[in-house]
């Protein structure tokens, strides 16, 4: 009895749980708008805001109609988004990711002349651009790495001509990041940000991206490029090897069943750590908030506070306007 008595005096977690004010001042991890980076959809044509099936309250935006969705981003203090290209026409070898009038280049010259502070990413990968909807060129059935590179890596050189402040290539071929840093510095770029999607696992919580950059593959998977889900010690590999090529930030994704990555990661890299949260991760929350499962604003809250925890220090995320003004109201 005594002995439980004196465990009890010892143990009482709930001193620092009385107050809000208690807790907040307690805090471990806090979110901050920040490390939001907010994807955007960029398409073909003029005056286009087109919705996105399967990401309600994401759309898709003609060149034209990004600065007004910009200015409200902006207006929230989000410092940085990472643009994805839609193009009208596919071939064979993605042309319309690396041309000088692609989608995305304009999108990123159109940017940088009316926001000089906001922080560009650009995405380079081929499967936006693809017929076949793979992520680099084939060769018969196979998607040819090092075909793929000189691809990959005049598109990056294309969007940080326009003004692109970072480049990150998400195609998960081997040699990407050095292929790129390599063409970036031969045109005299040396200021580029190359930051790799590192350890890019094939999930199945990419579908709704798919639908709303038409992207996915025509036969076959990504298995054959993206990680197994199940390998960790693998997706160190991984990033190391980018370390190695000159990566600046180097990315875990997705996020949320990948925690123990992310951590693992944070522990063994000094280099900058970026999660995606990415599309499939955001619709199961608004699927089930719509259905009036989950409170949405705290679910929200609670993933982006784990993914930080975790270790990231970017967060990657369809979220990012609410949590942007949940935030600037205290959440
Ligand atoms: C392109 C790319 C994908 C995503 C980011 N870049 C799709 C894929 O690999 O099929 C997924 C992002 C998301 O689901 O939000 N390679």
């Amino acid at each position: 009895m005594l002995e439980q008595q004196k465990l009890r005096l010892e143990s009482r977690g709930r001193r620092l749980r009385r107050t809000d004010a208690i807790r907040r001042i307690l805090n471990e991890t806090r979110l901050h708008t920040d490390m939001l980076v907010a994807p955007v959809f960029v398409i073909e044509g003029t005056g286009l805001v087109e919705d996105v099936e399967g990401m309600p309250g994401v759309s898709r935006y003609t060149v034209d109609r990004l600065p007004a969705y910009l200015e409200r981003l902006t207006g929230l203090g989000i410092r940085s988004v990472l643009l994805f290209g839609v193009p009208a026409a596919k071939d064979d070898s993605g042309t319309g990711a690396y041309s000088k009038d692609g989608v995305i280049p304009r999108a990123i010259r159109s940017l940088r002349s009316s926001f000089q502070e906001l922080v560009i990413m650009a995405d380079v990968c081929l499967c936006e651009y693809t017929s076949h909807g793979h992520c680099g060129v084939l060769s018969g059935k196979i998607v040819d790495n090092d075909r793929t590179l000189p691809l990959l890596a005049r598109a990056a050189l294309e969007y940080a001509k326009a003004g692109a402040d970072v480049v990150a290539p998400s195609a998960m071929m081997d040699g990407q990041v050095l292929a790129i840093r390599a063409g970036l510095e031969e045109a005299g770029l040396d200021d580029t940000i190359v930051m790799g999607y590192s350890a890019k696992h094939a999930s199945a919580f990419y579908k709704p991206f798919r639908s709303a950059a038409g992207s996915a593959p025509s036969f076959g998977d990504r298995r054959s490029y993206q990680m197994q889900p199940e390998n960790v010690r693998e997706a160190m590999r991984e990033i190391e090897q980018d370390v190695k090529e000159g990566a600046d930030i180097v990315m875990v994704k997705p996020a949320l069943a990948y925690l123990d990555v992310i951590s693992r990661a944070r522990k063994r890299f000094d280099l900058p750590l970026a999660a995606y949260n990415v599309s499939g991760e955001y619709s199961m929350v608004k699927a089930a908030a719509q259905n009036g499962w989950l409170d949405e604003k705290a679910a929200v809250q609670e993933i982006l506070t784990g993914i930080r925890r975790a270790g990231s220090d970017l967060i990657i995320t369809y979220f990012a306007e609410e949590a942007a003004r949940w935030l600037k109201e205290g959440w």
